[in-house]
């Protein structure tokens, strides 16, 4: 794929001379709601998810797509996935109850937790929320709780960890025996056998082995594990499963020279063999759940972030920049690449390379290292790609730097969807004791 059709792919396109983000002019909406701010772009994320759900249709009409939410909590983001269809993957009760808020059901929601508190556990049996446990010391505790506040066990879940993990960091590998995650192999009739002793009585199971899966060979292993282990377990415990979840984790094109996830590929690895092993187990029922994040929501947003420091040292040239690692933090915690452009087009000056380095004081606030651009100037805009996963989600006020603002594009209308932090903001929760008053 050439460049310019690799952003096209991402909506992103120079009109006259300056960079267009879903038809919208990106200099325009910097000026109109000042910089840092990230971009959300409709047209793109609901594409995302029908190419997702046609391929997945394609194979296995019984399936269910969660967005994992812990990619991007914007209300708006939620509400475009809601409308078409999707169900939501949720981490931590913050996360389900943001997901209520936005107008899912509990029939939508998964809560896979790890390490979950009594609390948790009350507040999704209390909402119907279906919790996929990662644990087996867990289950006495869930159990008691439905038992305290007078609920039937109706659906129960574990998180399997089918020991080959994959990833873009060693951070976001999430199976292997060293990792946190899931239960490993040889506990998996116990856990299910003892679900069954405390009266749950419908089962599903769940893998999530790693995020930021470009290749979809690195699948592979683990779904053969995977299907082997469930198969085994309906065998052994004659369970039906109501779903068979595959986690998320599909991987997007950050650099101009990677091409996107084949989704046939992974159609073939993830869909085609467990539809093949789910008739083998004879069972009719089980939905296919996947839980992609990054992939229905990362390339579906810019950050727009104003030039305003242009610094020859002598050794390197630095552009200083109005985000940092407080905007997006992938950069600095993972050593993960996003691609930098330039909102003007200006081939016609000469090319130079640059360090992009945010405001932060430390100096690992480096938002692209080393990057060739056509030379900018001081008060011109930078954009910087693929924002819409694990980044405003982690971003912080660190530094005393208030949050930027959100805009949604559709239709090539601008809406604010979340205001920017103010500086009261970043007070309002502390309280002084009188005797420092
Ligand atoms: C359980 C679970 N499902 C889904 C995801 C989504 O991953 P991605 O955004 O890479 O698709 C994650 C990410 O960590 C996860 O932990």
């Amino acid at each position: 794929m050439n460049y310019q059709e690799w952003l096209k792919n991402k909506d992103l396109e120079y009109q006259n001379g300056v960079l267009h983000i879903a038809g919208a002019n990106t200099i325009d909406l910097a000026k109109k709601y000042g910089t840092p701010v990230y971009v959300i772009n409709e047209r793109l994320i609901r594409e995302r998810y029908k190419t997702l759900k046609q391929v997945l249709d394609s194979e296995n009409k019984n399936n269910q797509i969660h967005f994992a939410v812990k990619a991007n909590t914007s209300l708006s983001v939620l509400k475009i996935l809601l409308s078409e269809g999707a169900g939501f993957d949720c981490s931590s009760v913050g996360e389900v109850h943001t997901c209520l808020k936005a107008g899912a059901k509990p029939e939508h929601i998964i809560y896979t937790g790890n390490m979950f508190t009594n609390d948790d556990f009350k507040f999704a049996v209390e909402n119907d929320v279906l919790v996929n446990l990662d644990s087996i010391s867990q289950l006495k505790r869930l159990a008691r709780i439905h038992d305290e506040l007078g609920k039937e066990k109706k659906i129960i879940s574990f998180r399997i960890n089918p020991e080959f993990g994959a990833g873009h960091h060693v951070h976001t590998i999430t199976a292997g025996k060293e990792i946190k995650f899931g239960i490993l192999d040889n506990q998996v009739i116990e856990a299910y056998l003892k679900a069954k002793g405390f009266g749950f009585k419908q089962f599903g199971t769940h893998i999530h082995i790693g995020s930021g899966i470009i290749n979809p060979y690195d699948y592979d292993k683990a779904i053969d594990k995977y299907l082997g282990i469930i198969i085994n377990l309906a065998d052994t415990l004659d369970i039906t499963f109501e779903f068979v979840d595959f986690g998320g984790g599909l991987g997007i094109p950050y650099r101009p020279e990677e091409d996107p996830l084949d989704l046939e590929v992974y159609k073939e690895i993830v869909v085609k063999r467990s539809k093949e092993a789910i008739e083998k187990m004879g069972m009719e029922k089980p939905a296919i759940k996947v839980e992609p994040g990054r992939y229905l929501s990362a390339e579906a947003s810019i950050i727009l972030t104003q030039i305003n420091t242009i610094k020859n040292n002598g050794y390197k040239l630095f552009a200083g920049v109005d985000a940092g690692f407080n905007t997006l933090i992938r950069p600095t915690m993972y050593g993960s690449y996003h691609h930098i452009i330039s909102c003007l087009q200006n081939e016609d000056r000469k090319e130079m390379k640059y360090d992009i380095a945010g405001p932060i004081c430390e100096s690992g606030d480096i938002l692209g290292k080393e990057r060739t651009l056509h030379e900018l100037q001081e008060e011109e805009y930078l954009a910087i790609l693929d924002s819409g996963a694990y980044g405003f989600i982690m971003s912080s006020s660190y530094n005393s730097r208030p949050r930027p603002a959100e805009v949604l594009i559709n239709n090539g209308e601008d809406m604010l969807v979340r205001e920017a932090e103010t500086y009261k903001d970043l007070l309002k929760s502390q309280i002084i004791p009188d005797h420092l008053k």
